[in-house]
């Protein structure tokens, strides 16, 4: 089967050809039992991405399910630790994330990202590297307001104070997804709530 990495877009910047393997993505998802996709959430910082991605990885794993999650705050200690906060910084960040996911999803795992990922351009690139049924996009809408209301690491205050530049919804744009396959409103529903309607989304769609 041809790969969407032999394609033009994806072509080696030093011209290396595409080498087949003998196991595909459909061999190690059957062992594993399980559609391996990528549950993108996206949203302001402090909007509840991390809380939500961590359980719903914990519901996932105590059906049996393999799972990996990618949360921007940790991937930026090790893989992306050399990039800032500026638009390329953060589009190279998404473009690495996204291409990570991919490869574990290939590896036959449910990936959960927790990104702000705030530029709508970035996570449609990260979407092109999956097939239509693999990329579930969630929104997870927090108002700006309580996002700053809980500042859970003081940088809004910091923000706010023109101490840290070019923070997202302070001085930097978060552009919402328009057609997300999930839309979280979080201003009336607990942790659980949010997280059960995550998973009945999911519960169909990761059925081998
Ligand atoms: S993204 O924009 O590139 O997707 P990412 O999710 O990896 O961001 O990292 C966001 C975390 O970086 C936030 O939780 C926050 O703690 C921290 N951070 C530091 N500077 C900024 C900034 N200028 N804007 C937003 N978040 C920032």
């Amino acid at each position: 089967m041809t790969s969407p990495y032999e394609t033009k877009q994806h072509q080696s910047a030093a011209g290396v050809v595409w080498h087949h393997t003998h196991c595909s993505a459909g061999d190690r998802a059957r062992l594993k039992q399980q559609k391996p996709l990528c549950v993108w959430l996206t949203g302001l910082s402090a909007s509840g991405k991390s809380t939500l991605a961590n359980a719903l990885e914990a519901c996932l794993l105590e059906q049996g399910r393999h799972t990996y999650l990618l949360d921007g705050d940790n991937v930026r200690h090790g893989l992306n630790k050399d990039l800032g906060m500026s638009e390329a910084d953060r589009a190279e960040n998404i473009r690495r994330v996204g291409e990570v996911a991919r490869l574990m999803t290939d590896a036959g795992l449910i990936v959960i990202t927790a990104f702000i990922s705030p530029f709508r351009a970035d996570r449609d690139q990260a979407r092109a590297l999956f097939g239509a049924q693999q990329f579930i996009e969630v929104f997870i809408d927090t108002s700006l307001a309580l996002c700053e209301e809980r500042d859970p690491k003081g940088m809004y205050k910091k923000a706010r104070a023109g101490q840290i530049s070019g923070f997202t919804g302070i001085d930097s744009p978060y552009e919402p997804p328009q057609a997300p396959e999930l839309h979280i409103d979080t201003s009336c529903k607990s942790v659980a709530q949010c997280t059960h309607e995550i998973l009945a989304f999911l519960q169909p769609r990761i059925l081998p």
